[in-house]
């Protein structure tokens, strides 16, 4: 992968406008609630209020969030739904370019964006016009955290280098997400999936037989998102102490190495002998130098397998994911109607067990194919063996428990209608969740100026005509 060099003249040039800039900001201060009598430990009194009636848990904190695509924008909703005010910053006229990717309904935003941006207000800036840059130092000075998610140096040629923003506001945060972390491949664009393939996934994802394989889940994106949210949180606790602000780095690669250590542990246990709780094993399949692909077998010392269940044949999602947990071993032969593997020398224990779980889950396949996948599910957890449906995202969204926990919501939006979005996965019992549509383009540029900036109505009409916060007039262009 080639090295981008940053354009150092750009970067430059940005800097020294946004300095000038800055000298005629106005001083604006963030209305701060005066601080309950504290306790010993620096704490105040526990509230008295009931549970949920408290506030939100970030209420308060001000996210200047300079994302797009998927990465950033699933950290600064999660922020968002947590209850800080997230202001986005988006080119006029454009916006987020998932505005219009994916489209399903003419004209309104994508589900795409719609479903990565809840819960936030959206502003228009050109970043590179003399007036925006003015407007954003302002936005710097009066948020606590910036969150961005662009290609390396991209921040840099805005003008809005560390230096800058720390010398504009010490206390900011400033997180970012990039594909790789410092090293030969820091300068690249990074999407999903080759974070997938370069922080280990793919190499260990599908089946032997077959190529690397990319997850279904956003592991790269959403998976680095929710990375770089702990760090925001994490920096602004530390910021509580030390008063000032710091730079959160959360790498793609990095990420899916995280959530996939369990492989890194397996590389290291090759070194001491084959891995035997995996298929091949028992297989007589000799292992390489690396991890191999494991296909759906479970990735902990509980072996597991996914069996077909009734109506395989049609329903694509017609499966179970079963274990043959060790605890539960008499239960499990009983219910599939195998009691004699309970005291059989050669299936009693989970080390007989690992050369024959082939056969093992062929016979629990025969069982389960006599019956649906939530009749299986429910028959098994009588006798507290562990399994799971293979949900389909159909089923999913018409899951009411989901509904009634917040885990997925309807929202209404004014341009494409009602649609569903992830809620909030994180429940916290005293601060509930957010969750709002999404914003349209600009839709909260005027009152960000004035109620959050300060700006005065005269000045509004100043910035609308320098081209900093609306779309280059395309008539007058061609004219
Ligand atoms: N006003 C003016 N210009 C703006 C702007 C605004 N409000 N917002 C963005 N821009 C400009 C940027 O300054 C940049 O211009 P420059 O390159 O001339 O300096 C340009 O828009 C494009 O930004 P960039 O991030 O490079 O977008 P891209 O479409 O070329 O690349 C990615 C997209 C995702 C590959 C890249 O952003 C990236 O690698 N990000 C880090 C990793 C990541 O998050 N990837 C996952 C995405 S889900």
């Amino acid at each position: 992968m080639a090295k981008k060099k940053p354009n150092k003249a750009k970067a430059a040039k940005g800097k020294a406008a946004a300095k000038k800039s800055a000298r005629k900001v106005v001083k604006l201060a963030r209305a701060k609630k005066p601080a309950k009598k504290a306790n010993g430990n620096g704490l105040p009194k526990p509230s008295s209020k009931p549970y949920g009636q408290a506030g939100l848990a970030l209420q308060g904190v001000r996210i200047l969030d300079f994302t797009h695509v998927q990465s950033g924008p699933t950290c600064t909703q999660l922020l968002a739904y947590m209850g800080a005010d997230v202001i986005k910053v988006e080119r006029p006229g454009v916006g987020d370019i998932t505005r219009g990717q994916l489209r399903d309904v003419p004209n309104a935003d994508s589900l795409y964006f719609t479903m990565l941006n809840g819960s936030k207000r959206s502003i228009t800036i050109d970043s590179k016009n003399a007036k925006g840059k003015e407007i954003l130092e302002r936005l710097i000075k009066t948020c606590d955290v910036l969150v961005e998610n662009f290609a390396p140096g991209a921040l840099d040629r805005m003008g809005l280098t560390w230096e800058y923003i720390h010398k504009t506001n010490p206390r900011m945060i400033v997180a970012s997400v990039k594909g790789f972390g410092p090293g030969p491949y820091e300068d690249c664009k990074v999407y999903e999936n080759v974070a997938q393939c370069a922080g280990g996934s793919a190499s260990t994802t599908g089946f032997r037989e077959g190529p690397p394989l990319v997850t279904g889940a956003q592991i790269g994106d959403s998976g680095t998102g929710l990375h770089l949210a702990l760090g925001i949180v994490s920096a602004l606790y530390q910021r509580i102490r030390t008063g000032r602000g710091q730079k959160v780095l959360a790498a793609m690669q990095d990420g899916v190495l995280n959530l996939a250590r369990v492989k890194l542990r397996d590389q290291q246990r090759l070194a001491h002998g084959p891995l035997t709780e995996y298929s091949q094993y028992g297989e007589g399949i000799p292992f390489g130098v690396a991890v191999p692909r494991a296909g759906n077998d479970s990735g902990g010392g509980q072996p597991g397998w996914i069996v077909k269940c009734k109506g395989w044949e049609s329903d694509p999602d017609a499966y179970l994911y079963f274990i043959t947990q060790a605890p539960v071993w008499q239960a499990i032969c009983d219910v599939i109607g195998e009691p004699t593997w309970k005291t059989d020398p050669e299936y009693a224990t989970p080390k007989a067990r690992l050369p024959k779980l082939k056969q093992i889950f062929a016979r629990i396949e025969q069982f389960t194919m006599t019956m649906t996948k939530f009749e299986a599910m429910e028959l098994f957890n009588k006798h507290d063996i562990p399994c799971g449906p293979i949900l389909s995202m159909k089923e999913i969204a018409e899951e009411q428990s989901l509904r009634t926990t917040g885990t997925v919501v309807e929202v209404d939006h004014p341009t494409r209608g009602k649609y569903l979005t992830v809620g909030n996965p994180i429940k916290l019992s005293d601060s509930p969740a957010d969750v709002r549509r999404s914003p349209l383009l600009g839709e909260h540029t005027e009152e960000i100026l004035t109620k959050v900036l300060g700006y005065k109505l005269s000045e509004i009409a100043e910035i609308k005509n320098s081209g900093a916060i609306t779309a280059p007039d395309k008539s007058k262009a061609a004219a």
